[in-house]
């Protein structure tokens, strides 16, 4: 596999980088305080183009390959991986299924306001009792000829307050388990429909996590994505390039905190010296440089994958698997390396070791990753 990057794939890598260091930086400690939504932030973003990487230019996207997206959540996940989730989940998760298994009215509708960045998109699987275990629905959508009644709760939903347009995954037929369920898009502005409070959380504050409630909401016929039954599948097709997005969040969060930690080891003296060296520091930062390096591998790979249009099941939960305990370990190290600069918000690490721990949640645990990683690996 060959990752010499084109022109093209280093002009989008250098925009994203360019946009972290000169509009998302310098608002970033006050976001994740305060857990305020980047809403100038994220329109900048849809400007760019940044909001519907992949997307085919003839549905409002810019129609490049999943190696400059990659790229492009790598370098703002250094920064702010607040920004980099609302920009994964709208790409990956909301335009990614719309674009592959949509009809043509639903993309003319839904797909290009989500591609050119008027409207932001949320995929609405977990659940109070269904995280990984995800063919436990206990969300309805019950057919009624013209249209589906929807009825249930879903929890953790990125972007669940500033999205308009939400990919609802939901149990149509009980006695079927997951080829019973159907993915339905659903608006935020269908009666029945209510945004419940902001979750308070631990890491990527600055992005919007809500539980959402639906109480007899009525969804066209219309809305329901694919053929009848398909939803699961759709939702772990969905999730495997989604999980792309999120290891490159990952990494980008591991590198963030590497490119700190190595710039203030060259500043900072002990004994008489710069920090770095010292070999206590020298080897964690050798340590990082190797894992950010082999994460980065693949992600690239899982990426090449996908633009090759081969299976990347394998592969994106590989990456998402060991660049999230990338992210984890290091950012404790980079905050290590700081000492006591470390644990104050003015230096940054403490926020990427935060925002790192959620890789190793969302879009499927680092076990469910492995039982997908252990099924592929061990079938006959
Ligand atoms: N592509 C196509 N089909 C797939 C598939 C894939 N990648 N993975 C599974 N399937 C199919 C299987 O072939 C099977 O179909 P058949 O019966 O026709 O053969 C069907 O789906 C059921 O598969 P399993 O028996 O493997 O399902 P399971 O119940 O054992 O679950 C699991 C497997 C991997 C644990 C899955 O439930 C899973 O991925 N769970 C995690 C869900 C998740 O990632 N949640 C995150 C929420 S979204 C989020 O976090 C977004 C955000 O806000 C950031």
């Amino acid at each position: 596999m060959n990752f010499e990057l084109t022109e093209e794939q280093l002009a989008v890598r250098d925009a994203a980088r360019d946009f972290a260091q000169n509009v998302l930086k310098a608002g970033v400690i006050e976001r994740d305080t305060e857990q305020k939504f980047p809403t100038e932030e994220v329109k900048q973003l849809g400007a760019l183009g940044f909001l519907g990487i992949m997307v085919d230019t003839k549905y409002g996207g810019s129609g490049m390959d999943a190696i400059s997206y990659v790229l492009a959540m790598e370098e703002i996940s250094k920064i702010d991986a607040s920004t980099s989730v609302i920009m994964s989940v709208n790409n990956s998760l909301a335009c990614y299924g719309l674009e592959k298994y949509g009809t043509e009215a639903q993309k003319q509708k839904f797909l290009v306001p989500l591609a050119s960045g008027q409207k932001i998109g949320a995929f609405c699987l977990s659940e109070p009792e269904a995280g990984s275990d995800a063919t436990s629905q206990r969300t309805t959508a019950i057919d009624m000829g013209d249209h589906y009644l929807l009825n249930g709760t879903k929890n953790w939903i990125t972007n669940g307050g500033s999205a308009s347009t939400y990919i609802v995954i939901a149990q149509t037929d009980v006695e079927k388990g997951h080829k019973g369920i159907n993915a339905i898009i659903v608006e935020k502005d269908m009666p029945g429909f209510v945004v419940g409070a902001k979750e308070d959380k631990l890491g990527i504050r600055g992005s919007d996590t809500h539980t959402l409630m639906f109480t007899d909401v009525k969804v066209p016929k219309e809305n329901r994505l694919g053929e009848d039954g398909f939803g699961f599948k759709f939702a772990m097709k969905t999730l495997a390039g989604g999980r792309i997005g999120i290891a490159a969040q990952a990494l980008g969060i591991a590198s963030g905190a590497y490119d700190l930690a190595l710039a203030y080891s060259k500043e900072r003296k002990t004994f008489g010296q710069e920090i770095y060296k010292h070999q206590a520091i020298g080897f964690k930062l050798a340590d990082m440089a190797t894992q950010i390096e082999s994460a980065r591998l693949l992600v690239y790979k899982a990426a090449a994958l996908k633009d090759a249009g081969e299976n990347y099941d394998l592969a994106s939960s590989m990456a998402k698997l060991y660049a999230s305990e990338v992210a984890m370990k290091q950012t404790v190290e980079a905050v290590q390396i700081h000492g006591g600069y470390g644990f104050v918000k003015e230096y940054h690490v403490e926020r990427h070791m935060r925002d790192a721990k959620i890789t190793q949640i969302y879009e499927g645990t680092s076990e469910v990753q492995k039982i997908v990683i252990s099924r592929s690996i061990l079938k006959d």
